[in-house]
């Protein structure tokens, strides 16, 4: 299944929280491409399983550490130990924006030290690729629209915001300094699961993302789906979102890490949006969803949710065209494959 190249059978990367949603679909694409994979995650948000989902869709099984990051001695030793990394993809951070204003000591605590750790080790034992998983949470709202990679940021709406934005600016400092380099991805709102529905979004808890709450009150795990707010200045009064498939993005990072082996990155810093391009209001996801499902969504408008920006999508073109990557799965694509999904992790339980 897996085609290996000549260029590519050598190269090891380091996945750091390789068992999560987005980490996890990239996994999968990494080795379809032939490279070798060793993910890094302390389970925190994710289950050990999951490795051997990826070996079922691949027929590859990724190494796995189950260790914390912020650990600095077993990071050290784990790349003393692991000389063959040619290249990290550092997903591991909490992401809970609710959480992170109830535990904000939390967050800066997790997502920066397990940076700064990572790239001390990364200068150490020089591994000199780097690809961090932003968010387009960086730009809160922007003035204009689509927002492209050189609009400012604004400030943090919370704590989770805001160790985006710190975490790109330590990138964006100390890069050159350690020789490393990097690139950002700003991802913009992922969704959907792999078409085999052996990996998706497993949210802990309620969850408080919309696609997943749709899902779930589809089955019949929810009572009602709160629409937050709908008088905001979009055509339906609902907030506008650019929405896209998690496969889509996964394969974004393949692009990024085959841009800075070919060392295109000079400036030892980049920043990339990864969105479709598009935004659809809230709205649109709940039709498009009952659509795709043939199910009736149970929802209600209530008020608008703190610390919500009311329209964002993304100007594509740095990322179409210097990574060469471009989204290619529709809207009914994402949801189906997020429904497939919730009807699978239900059958099970
Ligand atoms: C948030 C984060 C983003 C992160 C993403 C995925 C911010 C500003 N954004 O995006 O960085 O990458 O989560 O973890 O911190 N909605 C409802 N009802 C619900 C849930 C959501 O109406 O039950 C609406 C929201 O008001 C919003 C849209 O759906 O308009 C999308 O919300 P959500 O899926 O939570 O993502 P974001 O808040 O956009």
């Amino acid at each position: 299944m897996v085609r290996f190249t000549e260029t590519m059978k050598n190269r090891t990367i380091l996945v750091t929280g390789g068992t999560g949603y987005i980490g996890s679909h990239t996994v999968v694409e990494l080795q379809k491409q032939g490279y070798k994979v060793v993910i890094i995650d302390n389970l925190s948000n994710s289950k050990k399983n999951v490795v051997n989902s990826i070996k079922k869709i691949t027929g590859v099984k990724p190494g796995f550490k189950n260790f914390d990051l912020c650990d600095f001695k077993k990071t050290q030793n784990f790349f003393k130990k692991n000389k063959n990394i040619s290249a990290i993809i550092h997903f591991a951070a909490f992401k809970a924006v609710g959480e992170s204003v109830e535990k904000p000591l939390d967050y800066y605590n997790n997502n920066l030290i397990s940076l700064i750790n990572i790239l001390k080790c990364a200068s150490e034992f020089r591994v000199n690729n780097f690809v961090f998983s932003s968010s387009c949470t960086v730009y809160g709202q922007p003035d204009k629209l689509p927002v492209s990679e050189g609009f400012p940021f604004s400030p943090a709406n919370s704590p989770y915001g805001s160790t985006k934005q710190m975490c790109e600016e330590i990138l964006r400092f100390s890069s050159d300094k350690i020789n490393i380099n990097t690139i950002s991805l700003r991802y913009f709102n992922p969704v959907g699961a792999h078409e085999s529905s052996l990996i998706g979004e497993l949210p802990n808890g309620t969850p408080n993302n919309l696609v997943p709450f749709i899902t779930q009150t589809a089955i019949g795990k929810r009572k009602c789906l709160n629409v937050f707010g709908q008088n905001y200045n979009t055509p339906d009064g609902t907030c506008i979102r650019d929405y896209i498939h998690v496969v889509d993005l996964a394969k974004a990072h393949i692009k990024a890490v085959d841009y800075l082996y070919k060392d295109k990155n000079k400036s030892g810093y980049k920043v990339f949006n990864i969105g479709t391009g598009t935004g659809y209001s809230v709205l649109d996801i709940i039709k498009t969803f009952e659509e795709i499902s043939e199910k009736k969504l149970n929802y209600k408008i209530v008020d608008k949710r703190k610390g919500d920006i009311e329209k964002i999508w993304a100007n594509t073109k740095t990322a179409n065209k210097e990574l060469d990557w471009r989204a290619e799965k529709s809207l009914k694509e994402m949801l189906s494959s997020s429904w497939e999904w919730e009807k699978k992790i239900n059958k099970k339980s």
